[in-house]
């Protein structure tokens, strides 16, 4: 028999940097219960599925994976298999019915339930902890850094979640729940940690982050976002401030502000627009209009020269017509983002515009548009990347090439992704280096 300390644990993520996040401290959680990470579920005592439900392909690919588990579970029967994260928020325990062979479901908000829970399965009791998406009020942010480890040179740091928005497209506030922050004191303290660590870049993380309020902590107080940002600034020594993801309604004058005088917050801002036009905007109940969000593009533009702006784009959002689309074609040809991520409108149980709004452009259509979309944007990207030739950026050595021997791979300050060739030494590193080559999505460079 095996024992207890030998036991292995395998997760796939799916979906955003949450989950991601969120994955990572599961894994910091398992470990520390004596299980080892691998890298293929074939073998694993333990199979999670950290799991996405953003759009309707995301959930149907987290549902077939769930299903191929099975397998695994037919080879050996003591293995446990899990599900968490949003599809888990969304379906609770009905997902014991449409996948007999799960063991435990857990919210994104539960990850502390998780010893118990093992405990349970373990005993082959089935055992649920999704009872309440909302998380209450004084609910602790899980944090397992420990400054005696090795943590990695950017790292994701939670300070609120949830999302109070009513997007009528959107899932989220369904599945994350309110919006809840976490204490400044709190956010300080990990970052210091992760800085004794070796963490050089903190990604700040949140369903939207920028409507981070202190008030809405158990701690109380009156601090905003970019009160945040200057405090994280002032009391540690993080080289680099990141954040995602921002809501255009919440980019404040004293934000844009910012840009201009922080010199560790990073030149770039990743700001969905979803679509160019008002009316469209409007029946998304996004709280901005075209003219506004262009306007907080130039606010940002004129703080920050040569800040990268990149977003994220739906196509044939219920009831949009031709003229509407070439709205959005507009705005992109306007603004020339840095690079975005473009969807189809995909219709989500329980949203706004599922019960009240017609899904009514054909899948053809949608197609058509997003292709549209791409094809612009790919010249403007490329022709961005281009740009940068010959500049001397700061990039901070993320690791080595998992292609190309000798080349590492970095991110310069604006976020783009940057290969060089260089000892591996340098990893978790900020080295200076000259841009020699643009590809579609990334940067060639050399150390100066
Ligand atoms: N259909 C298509 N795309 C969506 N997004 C969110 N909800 C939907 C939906 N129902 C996109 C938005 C968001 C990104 C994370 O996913 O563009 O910014
Ligand atoms: Fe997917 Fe949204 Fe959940 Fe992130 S928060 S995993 S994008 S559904």
């Amino acid at each position: 028999m095996k024992s207890h300390d030998h036991k292995s644990a395998y997760i796939k993520t799916f979906g955003c940097q949450m989950n991601e996040h969120d994955s990572g401290k599961i894994s910091i959680l398992l470990e520390s219960l004596g299980y080892r990470m691998v890298e293929t579920p074939e073998a694993a005592d333990l199979v999670l599925y950290n799991t996405c439900t953003i759009r309707e392909k995301a959930h149907h690919k987290a549902i077939s994976e769930i299903g191929r588990a099975k397998f695994y579970k037919h080879k050996n029967p003591d293995v446990i298999v899990g599900v968490c994260g949003c599809v888990a928020s969304q379906d609770g325990e009905e997902l014991f019915k449409t996948c007999p062979h799960l063991d435990i479901v857990f919210g994104p908000d539960q990850i502390h339930a998780l010893p118990d829970l093992l405990k349970n399965a373990a005993e082959k009791k089935r055992a649920g902890a999704v009872t309440l998406v909302d998380a209450p009020a004084d609910y602790v942010f899980p944090d397992f850094v420990d400054e005696k480890k090795r943590f990695k040179a950017s790292e994701f740091v939670s300070i609120m979640k949830g999302c109070n928005c009513a997007c009528s497209y959107c899932i989220v506030p369904k599945v994350r729940g309110r919006e809840v922050c976490r204490p400044p004191d709190e956010i300080v303290s990990e970052i210091a940690r992760l800085v004794r660590a070796g963490t050089k870049e903190v990604v700040l993380l949140g369903q939207n982050v920028n409507a981070y309020q202190a008030r809405r902590s158990r701690a109380g107080g009156e601090m905003n976002f970019s009160g945040l940002l200057k405090k994280i600034s002032l009391e540690t020594e993080i080289s680099r401030m990141r954040f995602a993801s921002p809501h255009p309604k919440d980019v404040t004058d004293e934000l844009i502000a910012l840009y201009a005088c922080e010199e560790k917050l990073c030149p770039h801002i990743h700001l969905p627009v979803q679509s160019g036009s008002t009316s469209v905007l409007k029946r998304m109940r996004r709280g901005y209009t075209r003219e506004k969000y262009l306007e907080t593009v130039e606010g940002l533009r004129n703080a920050k020269p040569g800040i990268s702006i990149t977003t994220d784009i739906i196509v044939g959002f219920c009831g949009e017509t031709e003229a509407e689309f070439q709205d959005t074609l507009d705005m992109l040809y306007r603004v020339r983002f840095d690079s975005i991520f473009a969807f189809k409108y995909s219709s989500r149980a329980g949203t706004e515009a599922a019960c009240d709004m017609n899904d009514d452009v054909s899948q053809k259509e949608k197609e058509r548009r997003l292709e549209l979309i791409l094809e612009f944007q790919k010249k403007v990207t490329l022709e961005k990347n281009e740009a940068l030739i010959g500049s001397v950026q700061n990039a901070l050595v993320c690791g080595t090439d998992r292609m190309k021997k000798g080349l590492l791979t970095g991110r310069i300050a604006d976020n783009r992704i940057t290969h060089f060739a260089g000892h591996e030494r340098f990893v978790g590193d900020i080295v200076p280096v000259r841009i020699i080559a643009a590809n579609k999505n990334s940067l060639s460079a050399e150390v100066v």
